[in-house]
């Protein structure tokens, strides 16, 4: 018995002593130019050498390194380690489809590809979006797994909640649903945004896990330019978690003032008119028609932060913000369903001139949070508000292609239904600076 009790022990520590050089988790982002490409991975431990990405259009025949690997320590009781290697690729030819692996001496990932966008900006840009996935019943996921491989679409936007949660069992959820996306996000960019389910540690998996191009430098906040869009991303959780830090507020303004910066830069007469669109991504919706309670986003529009602002003082309303700078459409999640809005500001639709969507006077919401999780559906108010266009409980996400300067197309997948077209809309317009009219038109509704 004792001795077997020894083997035991032994067999045991060899397996503490294990580790693990192998590359996992590969997600590619958006750099900060056109011709960059952002790759991201994990070792579970740290590998003592430099970051590698060796690529190429026929072979992989550049490298480019990285020196440096960050340790991320979760939050839980285990304070437990993984490594974040990140390498930007540089000076990559325009609408080439290029073959790269990841790593390094110790271990090489499996051979992944991708394309660049078209220098110039008249290519239809095409995305899948949805919310809300998790580990567990993530019911759109072949379906996305097939769109990245088949080359089908440019980009993902993950509209935030990822894994149910990132931190769970000291970050191995975090682990498997990096894991779970890298057939999807070792071949598209997988630009994402932080969702309430992200909140713990104060984002720490998260701002750790993703490498988003500028902006707040860890991947709160940043924007980037495809075809004929200029692409958003945002926390809408800043107004809601702004106690984990004692500089909260500052949070709400720090983001709203690059918010500004950014939309101000973007709605130069050249810089529109170079990219008439502006689109957005953020998780908790400003409007939706769910039954989730009489103090959630969906009823409590007079408190919902992101039309209201800072409370009592009524100060950077994101509303207010998209309206003035004419944001064209807003994506939101957090609501396991889909809903499409009329054109809306300040709880009054503003529909456009031959229809709702041609030349919309207000910012066009959409809400995609039916990608799956273990949570289930959201249920709906069995009379929906007066902007709401139409809605699904079904599992799915979202299509849009930026069709060119004056078109948008989107269309909602429901899984449920075989990967059928259950919702199909189109907004067009004819200025590339909307100039939203709907306070002139309607009356302001009371706040
Ligand atoms: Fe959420």
């Amino acid at each position: 018995m004792e001795v077997i009790v020894c083997l035991l022990a032994l067999v045991l520590s060899a397996c503490e002593a294990q580790v693990f050089f192998q590359p996992e988790q590969v997600h590619l982002a958006y750099g900060a130019q056109p011709s960059y490409m952002v790759v991201t991975w994990v070792t579970l431990n740290h590998t003592n050498t430099p970051s590698y990405v060796e690529y190429g259009i026929d072979s992989l025949s550049w490298v480019v390194k990285n020196s440096g690997q960050k340790e991320f320590v979760d939050g839980g009781n285990e304070t437990r380690s993984i490594f974040i290697h990140s390498v930007t690729m540089t000076h990559l030819k325009p609408g080439e489809r290029y073959m790269y692996h990841v790593g390094g001496p110790l271990g090489w990932s499996d051979i992944f590809y991708f394309r660049t966008m078209p220098t110039n900006t008249d290519f239809s840009a095409r995305f899948a979006l949805y919310g809300d996935m998790g580990n567990e019943n993530a019911v759109a996921l072949s379906s996305l797994q097939e769109l990245a491989q088949s080359g089908s679409i440019d980009a993902i936007l993950h509209v935030g909640d990822f894994a149910y949660d990132m931190d769970t069992d000291n970050a191995r959820y975090g682990d498997i649903f990096m894991n779970q996306i890298q057939p999807i996000a070792a071949y598209v960019p997988y630009m994402v945004c932080p969702g309430n389910h992200e909140a713990a540690y104060n984002f720490s998996n998260y701002r750790n896990r993703f490498t988003m191009p500028g902006g707040s430098g860890d991947s709160l906040f940043y924007s980037f330019n495809i075809g004929k869009a200029h692409v958003i991303s945002f926390s809408t959780e800043v107004y809601y978690y702004y106690s984990y830090s004692k500089y909260g507020w500052l949070q709400i303004i720090n983001q709203y003032k690059w918010l500004e910066n950014d939309l101000r830069a973007a709605n130069t007469p050249e810089a529109r008119a170079q990219r008439p669109w502006i689109i957005v991504q953020g998780h908790k919706p400003m409007y939706c028609s769910n039954n989730d309670g009489p103090t959630e986003q969906c009823n409590n529009l007079k408190g919902n932060l992101l039309r209201y602002g800072i409370p009592s003082l009524h100060a950077f309303s994101i509303e207010d913000l998209f309206y003035k700078y004419g944001v064209d459409l807003q994506f939101y999640a957090h609501e396991h369903s889909y809903e499409r809005l009329w054109p809306v500001y300040n709880m009054t639709v503003c529909n456009g001139t031959e229809s709702a969507y041609d030349n919309p006077r207000a910012p066009v919401h959409v809400i995609t949070g039916s990608a799956g999780n273990r949570e289930g559906q959201t249920g709906f108010n069995p009379e929906p508000y007066p902007w709401s266009a139409t809605h699904s409980d079904d599992y799915g996400y979202t299509l849009m292609t930026v069709v060119n300067a004056t078109l948008i197309d989107l269309k909602q997948i429901s899984i449920d239904k075989g990967g059928k077209v259950i919702d199909h809309m189109m907004i067009t317009k004819e200025k590339s600076n909307p100039g939203f009219d709907c306070h002139l038109h309607h009356q302001r509704a009371l706040l």
